[in-house]
């Protein structure tokens, strides 16, 4: 790894066409949208999605991305609604992406043809909802469900993705009832009846938000002051990865990490 891995777009974008869009990839906890009609929008890696929850419990990874003119229909981290209007010109879609019609002047030309927002393969582990760009991708496995959900704290932190990575991995064995890594964004810690999903989701190059999600507990003041420790700790660093200071490979799974990263970028160049 260089320097300008965690600083440059370049690098961002050869993460995009190769890791992000090969691997299964962390979407929201499932309790974030208990009701029909809830929705979280995000875009991870480069990659704009809606999860929703339709009025027969489904859930369904929609791509952010109206069928008119390929922009983003939704425009907000989060609700509940009926249907999604988009912002553009107009154009409706029901709560699994079904195209539902248009205002007039701008309705498709060809009703035949299919307008429905694109539908990702997604599946439910432990909790977690996760998405592919790439059905054959092999499936994310968390262990045993994990505790009653007790929230989400969401930190944005101004530094690369891989920093924040780095510093979850860094000096931890896998020890699969204590610490999981189900790369390339997601970490699980349990003790006891506890357990914290930390989700990462690569904004820009330099931008991470983290979701804390808190299982067997309510998410409260410590576990924001845990995250706000972490949001320090990883700007820091990523002033550090700026000067030239590196991670030390200093346990099993950060090497892999960064095999992992080192063979994305072969594989786009
Ligand atoms: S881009 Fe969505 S309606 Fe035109």
């Amino acid at each position: 790894m260089k320097p300008e891995d965690y600083a440059q777009g370049d690098a961002f974008q050869a993460e995009k066409r190769t890791l992000f869009s090969t691997e299964w990839l962390p979407a929201c906890a499932e309790a974030q949208i208990p009701t029909a009609g809830d929705f979280v929008a995000l875009t991870v890696g480069g990659w704009s999605v809606v999860v929703t929850r339709d009025s027969a419990g489904g859930i369904s990874v929609l791509r952010n991305m109206c069928r008119h003119q390929n922009m983003p229909v939704v425009g907000v981290p989060g609700g509940n609604c009926e249907s999604f209007r988009c912002r553009f010109h107009g154009w409706t879609f029901d709560l699994r992406g079904k195209f539902m019609g248009a205002p007039p002047p701008v309705a498709p030309r060809d009703p035949s043809v299919n307008h429905d927002l694109i539908a990702l393969p997604m599946i439910v582990e432990a909790g977690i909802v996760f998405f592919s760009l790439d059905s054959l991708a092999t499936r994310p496995s968390l262990g045993p469900a994990l505790p009653p959900y007790g929230g989400t704290i969401v930190t944005d932190i101004a530094a690369n993705w891989k920093v924040v990575v780095e510093h979850l991995l860094e000096g931890r064995p896998s020890q699969p009832d204590v610490f999981m890594w189900q790369g390339p964004l997601l970490a699980l810690r349990r003790a006891g009846t506890k357990a914290i999903v930390e989700q990462i989701v690569p904004h820009t190059f330099l931008r991470t938000r983290l979701f804390t999600h808190v299982f067997g507990d309510a998410a409260d003041d410590a576990h924001r002051q845990m995250a706000g420790v972490m949001k320090s700790d990883c700007e820091a660093l990523q002033s550090g990865r700026a000067a030239g200071a590196m991670p030390h490979d200093d346990s099993v799974l950060l090497s892999d990490f960064h095999r992992r990263i080192e063979a994305a970028y072969a594989g786009s160049s």
